[in-house]
């Protein structure tokens, strides 16, 4: 049985408190927050578990084998580097860390004492992405020409980060899961309308043969969009996350060319043909997750969203910063 502490008891700590209290192979050691009110809250959830104001008890207690990190991004490092140090563990909070460099030191320390990093990019382990991962590997899609996603909502302005921090590593964890290709480079274009973070960005990354990916995510949205096109050769999707059911659904649409004698002599010709829904495993995605941290563990497995697939997201994130900077020029990776 993994021993888990979570340290940070805000609006997620508590989810994901939950579902390592539930998760096969696992069970709810400890929690720690600062704040009096998080622990006050813990405590009466988990009256028969350790609850710490200090998270250092946490860290250094003999019962927690495995520390989740579930606070600000700037306090990543801090906490995942003396969990890994104390030997244990960690599942961390996307994004991993608020640097590159931070993440690269966090793999090397936790690969010098054999230590498993487990990154939450939650949404791959949710039964859409987990579905359209299945149409890609089993060529439903065909080759794959575009990623195109929005991530749009009023609010809630994060402090600490832009909007780009804040919402972008889910999309850029999706799509670096969907597409076999490494990014070339990333472009964005932001504004920040009220403290200096902007709370609004598009960003596009540019893969090898011609696949592109595109993100919009904003807080100054009338309204939520969780919309994602994925173009393929052979067929297309639509991932609507705030559908009930039929969240995906396939189309048979596209083009096909053939070429004449010269340039001009393209021709075109638009398929349209049905559509359909796959059936979507109706699960919560943290559970799955949590089980599969716990089997990592116990199998001595990288996980697939190890500190590695954290550091490609952390890289993104760099990248996008520097060209939102610049107005969009675009930025080498
Ligand atoms: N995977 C997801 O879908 C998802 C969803 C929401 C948030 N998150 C991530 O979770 C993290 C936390 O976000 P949140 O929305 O819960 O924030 P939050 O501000 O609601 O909660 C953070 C908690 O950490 C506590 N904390 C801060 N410093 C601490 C310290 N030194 N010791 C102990 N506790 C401390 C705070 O008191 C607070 O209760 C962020 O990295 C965020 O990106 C992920």
């Amino acid at each position: 049985m993994i021993r888990v502490g979570v340290v940070g008891y805000g609006y997620w700590g508590p989810v994901v408190a939950r579902n390592f209290q539930s998760a096969d192979g696992c069970e709810l050691a400890a929690v720690s927050d600062k704040n009096p009110s998080a622990i006050e809250r813990a405590r009466k959830t988990y009256p028969g578990i350790q609850i710490a104001s200090d998270a250092s008890e946490i860290i250094q207690s003999p019962r927690v084998d495995a520390v989740a990190v579930i606070t600000p991004v700037w306090t990543h490092f801090e906490f995942a580097k003396a969990a890994l140090e104390n030997g244990k563990h960690v599942f961390v909070e996307k994004p991993f860390t608020s640097t590159s460099a931070q993440a690269e030191k966090l793999i090397e320390l936790a690969a010098s004492k054999n230590l498993r990093i487990m990154v939450d990019h939650t949404f791959l382990f949710t039964g859409a992405v987990r579905k359209i991962r299945q149409l890609i590997d089993e060529g439903v899609l065909g080759k794959l020409y575009y990623y195109d996603s929005t991530r749009v909502n009023l609010g809630l302005f994060q402090h600490d980060v832009n909007v780009v921090w804040d919402l972008a590593p889910h999309d850029l964890s999706i799509m670096n899961h969907l597409i076999d290709a490494q990014p070339e480079a990333v472009a964005a274009t932001g504004q920040s309308h009220f403290n200096g973070l902007e709370d609004i960005a598009y960003i596009t990354v540019y893969f090898k043969d011609s696949i592109m990916a595109h993100i919009n995510v904003n807080w100054l949205s009338p309204v939520k969009v969780r919309t994602t096109l994925i173009g393929g050769e052979k067929k297309m999707v639509v991932w609507n996350d705030l559908e009930a059911d039929e969240k995906v659904k396939v189309y048979d649409k596209g083009v096909d060319i053939s070429s004449g004698q010269g340039v001009y002599d393209l021709l075109v010709s638009y398929r349209s043909g049905d559509m359909w829904s796959p059936r979507v495993e109706q699960v919560e995605a943290l559970k799955v997750e949590a089980n599969y941290f716990a089997a990592c563990i116990q199998k001595n497995e990288a996980p697939f969203n190890d500190g590695a697939a954290g550091l490609r997201v952390v890289r993104l994130l760099e990248a996008a910063g520097q060209s939102l900077k610049q107005r969009g020029r675009p930025v080498e990776l």
